[in-house]
């Protein structure tokens, strides 16, 4: 890479004690979309620590692929760690190639086609709960949905319902205090302040649970076509060894907190679009009812969901629910011409290169037929990071896009979802995934005449659907 192609700058407006803090946590996606306006690398400072974020997609390519220089730590994953142990997104890159071996199986996709039966039972089981006229919190009932379909594809059973609510109750609590634990330093965070006992107490019950789970599964000894037994079965092939006992544990919290924010969160922000977009709401009513004619969908379907597919790409592009994660220089490198020396923090925010102009067109416009095979670019492929890229990208991103795809096809087969007029689509300050302060959805039953309506026969386009 030549240091001459790049520019590099620095963010203006920090301020004394927090830097760029504030403004980043209050909006995140303005923020960082509005950084390549300074450079293709921009300096910030996140409390007393100088960061650096690549707002180019070439940049961003070269930082996240490039894990052994550019290794997992920093602010972030620091205080992840907490959380996730040495698990296979917080670990370092000594630790990393034979734990992504051994995880690689329980994620591949003929494991995927079981784990969508899972999946499919939860979101009916949710769905049936709904009754028509009512209203749900979006984020917290979507995140429900999400939490108990990852509990079911670890564990082939639903998980009952008192347990799913204290481990909805304890990560809220955990994922919320992470970034303002991320912003305290090492003395504030062990002073007993009532914050303080609240995140490590909720921590202690999410480690117990987790590993009561894991005891309980192990003791029933059957072999089930669920996640957990994937990963207990998993055996490296080149070094012949197997998780341990404390990595299924890290592992499997890691699953939890990694894998259901992040969907409750896109779907979210999708039915929000939607509502913005009715002509594109339309046309995947259209979608939905050409493939599915009322029945519950399944694997083989998604294939036929287009522009569901597209969908959940371009909100990813637009609301990116993983929104920062950081990165500490394993040694001496050079980025845009810039000297980091060994320990600087550089930041991932797949926001920071999401609205990169020569690679999407009319940037800020929600389109999701800019992903349509014949308009879909190299460089559009190249920008969009919202799973990250290399050897540390998402693991499951295709079981995200699969509940998410599965989700919205049922929901919207058989309910009509309008957003109430008190929204605040402003994001949760400090929230460890990027998802509106309020957004409360109307769920009333489809007639069946609307779910009978003949079909016109393109059924791809979200513009042309008016
Ligand atoms: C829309 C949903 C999701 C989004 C946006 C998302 C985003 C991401 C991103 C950006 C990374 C890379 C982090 C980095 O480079 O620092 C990542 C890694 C990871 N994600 Fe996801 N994720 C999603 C869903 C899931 C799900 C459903 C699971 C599991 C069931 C999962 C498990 C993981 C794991 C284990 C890693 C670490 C991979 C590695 O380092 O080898 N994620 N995710």
């Amino acid at each position: 890479m030549s240091p001459q192609t790049f520019t590099a700058g620095s963010a203006p407006g920090a301020v004394p004690v927090v830097g760029h803090a504030l403004r980043m946590m209050r909006r995140p996606v303005q923020f960082m979309s509005s950084l390549s306006a300074h450079g293709d690398l921009v300096r910030i400072r996140i409390g007393p620590t100088d960061a650096y974020v690549p707002t180019h997609p070439e940049l961003l390519r070269h930082v996240l692929t490039n894990d052994r220089t550019f290794d997992k730590g920093g602010v972030f994953y620091d205080r992840a760690r907490d959380i996730a142990g040495n698990g296979l997104v917080t670990c370092p890159f000594a630790d990393h190639r034979r734990q992504r071996r051994l995880m690689q199986s329980a994620f591949q996709r003929s494991q995927l086609k079981r784990y969508s039966v899972a999946m499919q039972a939860e979101i009916e089981d949710t769905t049936s709960r709904w009754q028509d006229g009512m209203v749900v919190d979006a984020f917290p009932e979507l995140y429900g949905m999400a939490l108990r379909t990852v509990g079911r594809t670890l564990y082939s059973t639903p998980v009952g319902p008192e347990q799913a609510e204290g481990v909805q109750r304890a990560f809220d609590t955990v994922l919320n205090g992470l970034f303002r634990q991320m912003f305290l330093p090492r003395a504030v965070r062990r002073l007993p302040t009532p914050g303080n006992r609240r995140y490590a107490r909720n921590l202690r019950y999410l480690h117990d649970t987790t590993q009561q789970l894991i005891d309980d599964y192990r003791r029933d000894g059957a072999d089930h076509d669920d996640l957990l037994s994937a990963l207990l079965a998993s055996r490296d092939e080149e070094g012949g060894g197997r998780l341990g006992d404390t990595e299924i544990h890290d592992q499997v919290i890691t699953i939890m907190a990694a894998g259901t924010e992040t969907v409750a969160g896109t779907l979210t922000w999708i039915f929000y679009l939607l509502s913005q977009h009715p002509e594109i709401e339309a046309a995947l009513l259209r979608e939905v009812d050409t493939v599915l004619g009322g029945r519950p969908p399944q694997w083989d379907d998604l294939p036929n969901l287009s522009l569901i597919d597209r969908v959940i790409s371009e909100t990813l592009r637009l609301y990116p629910p993983a929104w920062l994660f950081t990165r500490l220089t394993a040694e001496e490198t050079e980025v845009a011409g810039v000297r980091l020396p060994k320990g600087t923090t550089v930041v991932f925010s797949p926001a920071a290169v999401a609205q990169h102009r020569p690679s999407f067109p009319d940037e800020t416009r929600f389109d999701p037929d800019r992903w349509l095979p014949d308009r879909v670019t190299p460089l559009a492929r190249q920008a969009f990071m919202p799973f990250g890229t290399g050897a540390r990208k998402c693991i499951g991103d295709l079981y995200a896009r699969t509940e998410a795809a599965l989700g919205l096809a049922t929901i919207l087969s058989n309910w009509r979802v309008t957003c109430e007029p008190d929204m605040d689509v402003r994001p949760v300050p400090l929230a460890t995934v990027y998802h509106p302060r309020r957004l409360r959805l109307r769920i009333s039953r489809r007639t069946s005449w609307e779910t009978a309506r003949p079909a016109p026969s393109a059924v791809h386009a979200g513009g042309d659907a008016a």
